[in-house]
C-alpha cells in the first residue's frame, strides 16, 4: 500500500517578529496507508501542532502535506479527530451526540450509531447522558463517534491521557483491535513511551525547539501485541535511552 500521508519540509510559525515561535522545522514524515503511527516526544515540540496541520485544522505552514494525494485544505470526515477531552455535547444524549456528527444522509442511520456503540461496548448506553459516563466511556463514545463517519485516518492527540492506568490499557487494546479489523490508518501523539510503542508500528521521535523529527523506530513486536517479555521490553528500552540518560542514585536504600 501507498503512503497516505507525505509531509515534505513542513515548517510552522506561530506569530511574527521577535514573538514568533517555531513550532515545526522542516518535518519530512511519511505514513503507510493502514498503518499505526506513534508520535512522541516532550511537550511543546509540535505534536499537535503537527497532527492538526495534518487533519486540516490548521491550514497555514509552509511545505508541502499531502493527505491521500491532495493537499489538505480543510477538515472533512475521512480524518477523524479524538483530542484528550472527549468533547461531547451534555446536552445531548450519546447516542444524540454521534448522530450531531453525522452528514445530513446518515442523520436517520441508527442502525450506523448502534453498530459503533456496540463496537466500543456501550451499546446499552446510548440513552445516557454524557455526565452519566466514566472518563473512560465517555471516550469511548468519542471514539465511536469518529468511527461512525468511517475516516480513512483517525488522528489522536492524547486520547487516553487523562484517564487511570487500567481503563488506559483497556482502552489501548480496543483501538488496537479496532485498527486490525477496520484497516484505518491511526496516528497517535502520546507522552507515554509505553503506549507508543504498544500501539505503534512506527514511532516518531520529536525534539522541542524548534519542533524536529529526531528518529523514527520500526517497533518490530509483531502482531500479536504482549506488554511483557523480551521484543517488548527491548524496543521501549531504546526508546527510554533517547529520552532519559541512566542516572546513578548518590546512595542506595537498605529496606
Ligand atoms: N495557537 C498558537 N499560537 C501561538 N503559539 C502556539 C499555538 N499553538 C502552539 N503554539 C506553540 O507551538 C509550540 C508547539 O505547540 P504544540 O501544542 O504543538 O506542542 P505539543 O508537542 O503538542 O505539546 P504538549 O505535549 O504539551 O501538548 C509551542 O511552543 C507552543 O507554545
Ligand atoms: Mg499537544
Amino acid at each position: 500500500m501507498g503512503n497516505i500521508v507525505e509531509i515534505n519540509n513542513l515548517t510552522k510559525i506561530f506569530g511574527d517578529g521577535d514573538k514568533s515561535v517555531k513550532a515545526l522545522d522542516d518535518i519530512n514524515l511519511s505514513i503507510q496507508e493502514g498503518s499505526f503511527t506513534s508520535i512522541i516526544g516532550g511537550s511543546g515540540c509540535g505534536k499537535s501542532t503537527m497532527l492538526r496541520i495534518i487533519g486540516g485544522l490548521d491550514t497555514e505552514y509552509d511545505g508541502k502535506v499531502l493527505v491521500d494525494g491532495e493537499n489538505v485544505a480543510s477538515p472533512s470526515r475521512e480524518k477523524g479527530f479524538i483530542f484528550q477531552d472527549h468533547r461531547l455535547l451534555p446536552w445531548l444524549t450519546v447516542k444524540e451526540n454521534i448522530r450531531f456528527s453525522l452528514p445530513k444522509e446518515e442523520k436517520k442511520n441508527d442502525e450506523l450509531i448502534k453498530k459503533h456503540l456496540a463496537i466500543v461496548g456501550l451499546a446499552d448506553f446510548e440513552d445516557a447522558y454524557p455526565k452519566q459516563l466514566s472518563g473512560g466511556m465517555a471516550q469511548r463514545v468519542a471514539i465511536a463517534r469518529a468511527l461512525a463517519n468511517k475516516p480513512k485516518i483517525l488522528l489522536l492527540d492524547e486520547p487516553f491521557g487523562a484517564l487511570d492506568a487500567i481503563t488506559k490499557v483497556n482502552l489501548q487494546e480496543q483501538l488496537l483491535k479496532i485498527w486490525q479489523r477496520e484497516g484505518i490508518t491511526m496516528i497517535i501523539v502520546t507522552h507515554d513511551i509505553d503506549e507508543a510503542v504498544y500501539l505503534g508500528q512506527k514511532v516518531v521521535v520529536m525534539t522541542p525547539r524548534p519542533g524536529r523529527v529526531k528518529k523514527v523506530y520500526d517497533v518490530n513486536i509483531g502482531t500479536m501485541r504482549v506488554r511483557t517479555g523480551e521484543p517488548f521490553t527491548a524496543a521501549r528500552d531504546k526508546i527510554y535511552k533517547e529520552f532519559f540518560k541512566e542516572t546513578e542514585l548518590p546512595f542506595t536504600y537498605n529496606i
